[in-house]
């Protein structure tokens, strides 16, 4: 073993070094590049045990030529392994980036339909005035919405709200009337409620009648009142719910859980026509005596009108299918 020789050697392996540092694209790469030159049982370690053969004179001579080589392939194995992290750091920053002027993914959200946000309206408007929110069922008996309501069984007045039936005592309620039963039954008086609801009649559909509507009943009941107490109460209503200036009328009317009875009417200012929002009265006596009241001391008036009216009177909607029709372009103009 000679000096040249291990020069020779040196070179070879600092050009294989090279063309291999050229080939790692990955860090396993760089890994085997380790393993392979720099490692304990590596061709830079193997060449160093080659010193001993050398002769004494050549020793350190050789030796620096070996330790300049480990140095070099040390340096090149860092700077690769340094490029590596920062590419890795790049590439990541890349993949994570967010481009903050991309439109966002919308998720569409819904909304209340108009006659729910009606109801919600006229609800808070009452609840302001200390009314209650009361409710009933859907499927009523005959007695809630009809014996004590005073309209006995064949009573012409049962027409007026003839209506689709279960069975012989069931049916689905025409009318919201039928709540201030349920509630007198279970309160004593003063009661003040207003309830909501779905409601159906055996109607023909057509720009004003809808088999299916809601309406809203009103109920106060309470010693010494009149039917000047029902004119305000109404009054404030209207100037809440369509704003100040209209017109207030009662004109005469019948129903039978009503004595007198009476039609609502309201009038825009301004404007000639008085519009119907509709029926009212007096409880009557025999409507307070069926749940247990006393008609001699007790009194009360009632009031009952749709929601659907109300919203096409204030919105100036011209047929009622529209709201139970769910075309979005009509639904989401509100
Ligand atoms: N229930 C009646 C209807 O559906 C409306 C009504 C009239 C309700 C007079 C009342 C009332 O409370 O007093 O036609």
């Amino acid at each position: 073993m000679e000096l040249a020789n291990l020069r020779q050697q040196v070179e070879e392996v600092a050009v294989r070094l090279r063309s291999k540092l050229q080939q790692v694209s990955n860090p396993a790469d760089l890994e085997a590049f380790r393993v392979e030159f720099l490692g304990r049982k590596g061709r830079i370690a193997g060449m160093f045990k080659l010193l001993g053969a050398l002769p004494q004179e050549e020793r350190s001579q050789a030796g620096e030529l070996l330790n300049e080589l480990k140095a070099s392939a040390q340096r090149l194995f860092e700077e690769r392994e340094r490029e590596g992290s920062r590419n890795a750091a790049t590439e990541r920053l890349a993949r994570e980036s967010i481009d903050m002027t991309l439109p966002g993914e919308g998720r569409p959200i819904g909304h209340l339909h108009l006659l729910t946000q009606v109801q919600h309206e006229i609800e808070t408007i009452f609840l302001h005035m200390g009314f209650d929110v009361a409710s009933g069922p859907e499927i009523e008996t005959d007695y809630y919405n009809f014996e004590a309501l005073n309209i006995p069984a064949d009573h012409p007045a049962r027409d007026d709200w003839d209506t689709f039936y279960i069975d012989d005592t069931h049916l689905l309620r025409p009318h919201t009337s039928p709540v201030q039963i349920r509630v007198m039954e279970n309160s004593a008086p003063p009661v003040r409620i207003v309830c909501p609801g779905r409601c159906y009649r055996r109607d023909t559909q057509d720009a004003t009648h809808s088999p299916v509507f809601f309406q809203v009943e009103l109920l106060w009941v309470e010693e010494g009142l009149t039917l000047a107490n029902l004119r305000y109460i109404i009054g404030l209503f209207v100037h809440e719910f369509f704003g100040p200036g209209y017109d207030v009328r009662l004109s005469g009317d019948f129903f039978p859980f009503t004595e007198p009875s009476v039609q609502l009417h309201m009038r825009e200012p301004g404007a000639d026509k008085w519009l119907e929002i509709g029926g009212a009265g007096m409880v009557d006596p025999a409507v307070l005596a069926n749940v247990g009241y006393d008609p001699e001391t007790i009194t009360g008036f009632a009031f009952g009108f749709g929601i659907e009216r109300m919203a096409m009177l204030k919105y100036g909607i011209g047929d009622i299918r529209t709201f139970l029709a769910n075309d979005l372009r009509f639904i989401r103009q509100f």
